[in-house]
């Protein structure tokens, strides 16, 4: 089974101006994604998505030996972004730092990462999106534990409306997630119907700052193997 992590982290281009990252991989995106990639007025976001559609053009390319300008993507009602006709699919997702693409054959998989430093008020937050028996584990958490453990659940429920495709459509107290055995279990209510049986999660500490959780939709646990790529050049 294919369950591969692919990772680029930010820093490794961060003494490359920006006219240095197009000129190495501006070629490589469509002209759609070129002006889509130019609009942001934040220099930090117009990298983020030049590196992002390098990145994703490159995984997909190491997987079949296409060339990487030759990729034409759909977007699913939702925003999930998808290529017809492949025998595997992928999933993106970028935060401060980082960005990664999962790729799995189990069909529509989902990932996401979060900056676990980024500030804000996390029992707000909390209270807000996170189904009740997930609200009243953070309660119980000592204070030292509380951050990772709101961004355990952060990134698993997000991985996982990532991977249904529909985003924020799901409503996101239906369904929670329990930490307590080896590997995070889902249970949902009555207004999800889903089979808690049918899925895997996992979740990755890629640094002290990053949490990155994936949802597979297969009874057999994924063993995740883990990379950083290397980006083709136009
Ligand atoms: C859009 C959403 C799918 C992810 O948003 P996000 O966490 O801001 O962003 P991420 O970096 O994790 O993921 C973005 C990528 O997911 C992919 N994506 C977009 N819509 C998607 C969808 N409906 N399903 C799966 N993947 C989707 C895209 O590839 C996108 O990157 P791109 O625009 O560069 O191609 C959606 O879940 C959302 O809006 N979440 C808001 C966060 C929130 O409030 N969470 C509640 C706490 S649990």
């Amino acid at each position: 089974m294919i369950s591969d992590l692919h990772l680029l982290r930010l820093d490794r281009f961060a003494d490359l101006t920006e006219e240095t990252l197009l000129d190495r991989y501006g070629g490589l995106l469509s002209p759609e994604e070129r002006q889509r990639q130019a609009r942001p007025s934040l220099a930090k976001r117009r990298r983020e998505v030049l590196l992002t559609r390098a990145l994703v053009r490159s995984v997909l390319s190491s997987y079949t030996g296409a060339d990487p300008r030759d990729w034409r993507f759909g977007v699913g009602e939702r925003g999930r972004p998808f290529v017809e006709g492949l025998s595997f699919d992928f999933n993106l997702a970028h935060t401060e730092g980082l960005i990664a693409c999962l790729v799995s054959d189990a069909p529509s998989p989902g990932v996401d990462i979060e900056f676990m430093s980024r500030r804000g008020r996390l029992d707000d937050v909390a209270r807000h999106f996170f189904a009740k028996p997930e609200c009243d584990d953070l309660l119980r958490t000592a204070e030292e534990g509380k951050r990772r453990r709101f961004f355990d659940y952060w990134t698993l429920k997000e991985a996982y409306i990532k991977a249904r495709g529909l985003g924020l459509a799901l409503p996101l107290d239906a369904f929670w997630f329990t930490l307590t055995g080896d590997r995070p279990a889902i249970s949902f209510d009555h207004r999800i119907e889903d089979d808690p049986a049918a899925w895997s999660f996992e979740t990755l500490e890629l640094s002290a700052d990053h949490l990155c959780s994936v949802a597979l939709k297969t009874a057999e646990p994924p063993v995740l193997q883990l990379s950083e790529t290397l980006l083709l050049q136009a």
